[in-house]
């Protein structure tokens, strides 16, 4: 619900804060913007890329989060940002709102925003958890968030601006990122031609954070998943290569979540 993101909203246009307790949300300066009715507030001002993710992409990574594929990563997360003692959280790309709302059903006094480019995905996110609010965000752009007033970033297979990030993170704030290891799902990207993943990209990502950030922990997270052929084609069909047409004739295979959870802190 929107109310989730009193006092952490800024307004696109003049960078004031937004009362979201007001229909249409807006600033003191008279800027305002409705409040679909599905609960997401668009703070694009633009229109969303064409290759933002579309309504299919994103109900089939529902389906996905759904199966418990990543709870363990979840659990993970959930872990770190409860022993830090977050409160206030951003899931930049967030998607569904899934992983938020894990997070936020493991912190109970905790509350959040999922920022997200694609209105198919903030239409899903508006609902995923009442302590959960949901915007239309380019992640790349000035987010419409007021600075300082977070103190977790989470950020999953999603784009990453570290500038924003460290601007809108408090002191103590806690940045976590999860990123895809080699082995991750890859009996699936080998067998339907996903796209593949960047050897260095832990390189890039510790490169990317210099300055803003130092890395104070990372942990490889490793289970098994044994995917039906239904978990396969939503597999495939959440992906780019869904522009290009979903395979009809899948098969059940055994393959791996594998990714790495790293921890940073504001340098
Ligand atoms: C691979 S999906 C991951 C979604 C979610 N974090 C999860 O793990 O379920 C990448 C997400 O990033 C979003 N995204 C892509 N470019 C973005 C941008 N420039 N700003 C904000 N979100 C973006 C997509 O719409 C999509 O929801
Ligand atoms: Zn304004």
């Amino acid at each position: 619900m929107l109310d989730a993101a009193r006092g952490l909203l800024a307004c696109p246009v003049c960078a004031g804060a937004l009362d979201v307790a007001e229909r249409p949300v807006r600033c003191r300066s008279a800027h305002s913007f409705d409040v679909a009715r599905q609960g997401y507030v668009n703070l694009l001002g633009s229109t969303p890329p064409a290759n933002a993710d579309t309504a299919a992409m994103v109900a089939a990574r529902e389906r996905v989060l759904a199966s418990g594929a990543f709870d363990a990563v979840d659990a993970l997360v959930a872990r770190r940002a409860g022993a830090a003692g977050c409160r206030t959280v951003l899931d930049a790309g967030g998607g569904t709102g899934h992983h938020l709302a894990r997070l936020l059903d493991a912190l109970p006094d905790a509350r959040g925003v999922s920022c997200d480019v694609s209105v198919a995905a903030a239409k899903r996110a508006g609902r995923a958890h009442e302590r959960a609010a949901s915007v239309v965000a380019d992640t790349w752009g000035t987010l419409p968030l007021l600075s300082r007033r977070f103190d977790l970033v989470t950020c999953w297979f999603a784009p990453r601006n570290m500038a924003e990030f460290a601007r809108v993170l408090g002191d103590d704030g806690l940045l976590v990122v999860v990123t895809p290891d080699a082995g991750h799902l890859a009996a699936v990207r080998e067998r339907y031609g996903l796209l593949g993943i960047e050897p260095d990209k832990g390189d890039r990502l510790l490169r990317a954070a210099s300055g803003f950030f130092t890395a104070v922990g990372s942990q490889r997270v490793r289970t098994p998943l044994a995917a039906s052929a239904g978990l396969i084609a939503d597999l495939v069909a959440m992906g780019p290569n869904a522009f290009h047409g979903v395979p009809d004739d899948v098969d059940a295979l055994e393959t791996e979540v594998a990714v790495t959870v790293w921890l940073f802190r504001r340098s």
